[in-house]
């Protein structure tokens, strides 16, 4: 493995999307592509941790419908507050770079734009999750909602009935509408941390286009020549 060129605290990276934006084929992509460059760890949320994954469990079982809209946030970010504590910050502090898929923005997409919880509360209760940490980059793959919802829901392309699928997939797509209007307004809000790739375009463009944004971070903080 090539030694970080750069001493000091790693990069904190997150991959964000709407359902079946391919979030998860991507993050795996690119761990893979950079994990024989850099020291990186690959974590998720909800989840990462035991107690996280316990969390998950809860948060997508869809016998919990009756969920308030407060309680899931919450949720969301006791999971969050145990993976930053038990490995992001641990792991950043070691100089190794962490790639989780999803972080503070699905909260503020998901609870705040698509539940309608005020977006202040919602970043207010993720600072005492996270401690303050934020993303040095986020990569949003962007899907139009009815496009990844059918990849959500059932196979790659094949049509599928609405209402399959875990808890929050199973939302309506005016939902899903505004998650996805809430994460397009994030990255325009915060144009140097986000960038955006069009989901809709051919895996392996759309993985270039992700591996081309973390390089040229990597460049600008010294991590590659
Ligand atoms: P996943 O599909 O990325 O595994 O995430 C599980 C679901 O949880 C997905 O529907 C997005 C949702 N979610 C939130 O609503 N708020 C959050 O803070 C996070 C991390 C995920």
């Amino acid at each position: 493995m090539t030694p970080p060129l750069a001493a000091g605290r790693g990069l904190f990276l997150t991959v964000e999307g709407p359902e079946g934006a391919g979030k998860s084929t991507h993050a795996r992509r690119l761990y893979e592509t950079l994990r024989v460059e850099l020291p990186l760890v690959l974590t998720r949320e909800p989840g990462g941790t035991p107690l996280g994954e316990a969390i998950r469990a809860v948060l997508l079982d869809e016998r919990h419908r009756g969920m308030r809209p407060e309680a899931e946030m919450l949720l969301f970010a006791a999971s969050r507050a145990q993976l930053v504590a038990e490995v992001i910050l641990p792991a950043l502090a070691a100089g190794t770079c962490v790639l989780s898929e999803r972080f503070v923005d699905a909260s503020i997409a998901y609870q705040g734009y698509g539940r309608g919880l005020p977006v202040e509360l919602v970043r207010r209760v993720n600072e005492v999750a996270t401690q303050g940490l934020r993303p040095d980059l986020t990569l949003l793959i962007d899907i139009e909602p009815h496009l990844g919802l059918q990849r959500a829901r059932g196979a790659d392309g094949k049509d599928a009935p609405a209402g399959r699928g875990d808890r929050l997939e199973q939302e309506d797509g005016a939902f899903h509408a505004r998650v996805r209007e809430g994460f397009l307004e994030l990255a325009r809000e915060d144009p140097g941390r986000f960038v955006v790739v069009n989901g809709a375009l051919p895996r392996d463009d759309v993985h270039r286009a992700l591996l081309e944004a973390v390089r040229r971070l990597l460049r600008d903080r010294g991590w590659s020549r």
